[in-house]
Formats: C-alpha cells, structure tokens, sequence
C-alpha cells in the first residue's frame, strides 16, 4: 500500500479550517466577546421564498407514489438544463441542454475535473486566488505556474505569450481580490489560450454580483471561447445555496475536436456522480423564475450595502483596497505595513473580528486582508465601527 505522496506537499490544513480553528479557540477562552465573522465567504440571509415554496412542493412529490422520484440523470434534470440556457440567452450566449451538467457545487467540479488532465499538464494560476486551485492540483502533483496578481495591474495579470500554459485558471469577479476583467482583457484570455492549445477553467460563481453591463457575466460572451474554456457557475453566492449544495458547469461540444471533453466528462459524471437531489434542482430551478431573479436580487441588494458599509469606513480611513463593487468581497492592504497574519490576529484579538489572511490565497497576499459583505446588515455596521474607532 502506497499513500499518494502530493499531500506531503499541501498545507496541514484547508485555509478556512485552519480559520475556523483559531476562532473557535478565541471564542471558547473569551465567551464575552461578540465575535463578528466577515471571514469565509458564507451567505447569511434564508432562501427566498420563491425557492423555499418550489422546494416544498417537491418534498411532498417525493411523499407521493404517483410523483416520486428514484435516481434522476446524472446531468441533472432537463427542467433546471432549461432554465440555465434560458439564462445564458440572456447574456447572448446559445447553449445546449447537453452542454449543461448539474453538481453540488463550483468547488467539488472544479476538483473533479482535473480527473480528466494528465498530471504532466502545466497549470496556470494567478496568485492570489482561491486556495482549491492550488490545492486539488498539488494533489494531483501537477507543475503550477503563478500569474502574478498585484496593485500595479489591479490584480488582474494578463498572459504572458512566451510562457506555455495547458491549464489556465481564471476567477471573474476575483475570489478574494473582487477585481473583474474587462471584455477586451478576457479576449486576450481567450486568444492566448486559443494559440496554446490550453483550456481555460474559469470560475463565474460571483457573475451575479456584477452590476455593470458592459462587464462579462461569462467568459463566452467572448468570441472563439467556447474552443478553450469550461464555466463553473453555483449557486451558493447567487441565492444562499452554501448550505443546499448546487451549481453547473458548462463544457462546450466545440471544446476540442470530436466533443470529446464533453463526452469524458459525462462518462466520469455517470460513473462517480448519482447526480443532484431532485428536490434541490427543483429549489434551484425556482431561482430563475422572473419572482425568484426578484427576490435574489433583494438579497444580492442586501449583500451590496454591506459592501458598500466597508468601503466607506476603509475610505474614511485612508486604506487602499480593490473589489466590493461587483463582488461580495473587499482586498484591503493591511495598515501599517502589518503581514496578513499579524492583521489577522490584530482584528480577532482586539477587535473580535474575522476576516481571511491574504496569505492564504497565495504569495501575492502576504500584505492583504479580505472582508466579505455576506454579514447581517447590524454587524457589519458594528464591524465597521470597531475597525474606525481602532484604527482613526
Ligand atoms: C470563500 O470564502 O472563499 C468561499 O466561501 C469558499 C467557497 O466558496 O468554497
């Protein structure tokens, strides 16, 4: 028996479980203290009612002989497919049903997709960037190359034609930095994966937080990228779904030749993958509905003026920071010239606030701090006070 000798070279533990850690332990030694969580991107207004109404209903089908549902297929149920591409028409993009899988989410099919490339594969990743690129590939022991995010190209790196890339990812609204690319920036994506041969995974899961049109909610709005590029999409952030578990992936039949990208995943989907709970594509199919795109709306609304709460207490005080404004998530350079760690322990120990080290999102981040706007309303306005009256 022979262990796989990658994990040697991960972190002992995820980032956000390394997090989640340290704060229990704070809250255990200070049971006085009202600790503030704006640190893991979790949601925490209730699905709409729009959902809710269209999950009870299945609920009750399943109670039912005549509407009971066994083992649905594995791409997930034609109805949900339906109102996917509906949406993507939406954004001028024409899809397939069959270019449409359902899953439990962004972060399992981002992992299991590399199921499908061979290990010798040169992965392009921007640092920072959310941690399970980098994890799910050092797993795998594949050769990661870095894409350097940084201030001076507002953490949006562009590629670089004399460097080779087979896999390339890409984040847009950015997890952590929240900075978005533009359509010119993700052509020039598209065109240099296109001449490499490489195909791009790229991560829409925050696209509903964008609110400026001429931004790209998708990377196929882009000319020539359905040639190179898989889209993950979820809808944990889109209708606080963090807790039911669903998003999709969508994998081009133009992906390559012969559709075969398309065709290994469905046969890797039907072998390891029993599919999504009838029930929770039902609830997710309500969120499509023109009541159910109102009241996410609500909600996304909601999560906007609580980011809004955090930029101005950071203008106010004169601290440089990206994202915020099509993102739930605020960069912030950390005061004082402070590692993203020693911040990190500044706000948990003398502030009882939480928010994610820089540094676990890659190199680049040592000396950034993230916020998310996913808190109530009431504390992340108490938030907020206790960072102005600490650090004015
Ligand atoms: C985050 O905080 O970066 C996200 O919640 C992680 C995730 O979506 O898995």
């Amino acid at each position: 028996m022979k262990l796989n000798d990658n994990y040697k070279n991960l972190n002992e533990s995820y980032l956000f479980s390394t997090i989640a850690k340290k704060v229990n332990d704070f809250i255990k030694t200070n049971p006085d203290k009202e600790v503030i969580k704006l640190g893991i991107g979790d949601v925490t207004l209730p699905l709409c009612s729009e959902v809710i109404k269209e999950m009870h209903k299945a609920v009750d089908e399943m109670a039912n002989k005549e509407t009971f549902k066994g083992y649905g297929p594995e791409q997930g149920y034609d109805f949900l497919k339906q109102s996917i591409k509906e949406y993507y028409e939406k954004k001028n993009v024409s899809l397939e049903l069959n270019e449409i899988f359902v899953s439990d989410g962004a972060k399992s099919d981002l992992g299991n997709f590399l199921d499908l490339f061979d290990k010798e594969n040169v992965v392009l990743i921007p640092d920072p960037v959310y941690p399970v690129y980098v994890d799910t590939n050092i797993m795998d022991g594949r050769k990661i190359i870095y894409a350097n995010a940084n201030e001076e190209n507002k953490f949006l790196p562009m590629p670089d034609s004399s460097i080779h890339a087979d896999l390339i990812y890409l984040c847009s609204p950015n997890n952590p930095t929240g900075a978005v690319y533009d359509r010119e920036q993700l052509e020039k994506w598209v065109q240099y994966a296109n001449d490499n041969d490489a195909i791009i995974l790229f991560d829409a899961a925050y696209e509903c937080f964008i609110s400026d049109s001429s931004l790209p909610r998708s990377i196929y709005e882009i000319e020539g990228a359905k040639k190179c590029a898989i889209e993950f999409c979820s809808f944990s952030k889109t209708a606080g779904f963090t807790g039911v578990r669903c998003g999709y992936t969508i994998v081009p039949f133009d992906l390559k030749d012969d559709n075969k990208i398309n065709k290994m995943w469905l046969r890797r989907q039907t072998t390891k993958f029993n599919g999504v709970s009838y029930i929770v594509q039902k609830a997710a199919s309500a969120v499509f509905t023109s009541e159910g795109q109102k009241q996410i709306k609500e909600n996304l609304n909601y999560y906007k003026e609580n980011a809004k709460t955090i930029c101005e207490t950071l203008d106010k005080l004169g601290i440089k920071y990206t994202g915020g404004k099509h993102s739930p998530y605020i960069w912030l350079k950390c005061p004082n010239a402070m590692n993203s760690w020693e911040f990190f322990d500044l706000m948990l120990y003398k502030l009882a606030l939480v928010g994610t080290p820089g540094e676990g999102f890659g190199e680049n981040g040592k000396n950034w701090f993230r916020l998310t706007s996913f808190n109530t309303i009431e504390k992340t306005r108490e938030a907020m006070e206790r960072v102005y009256d600490y650090f004015k």
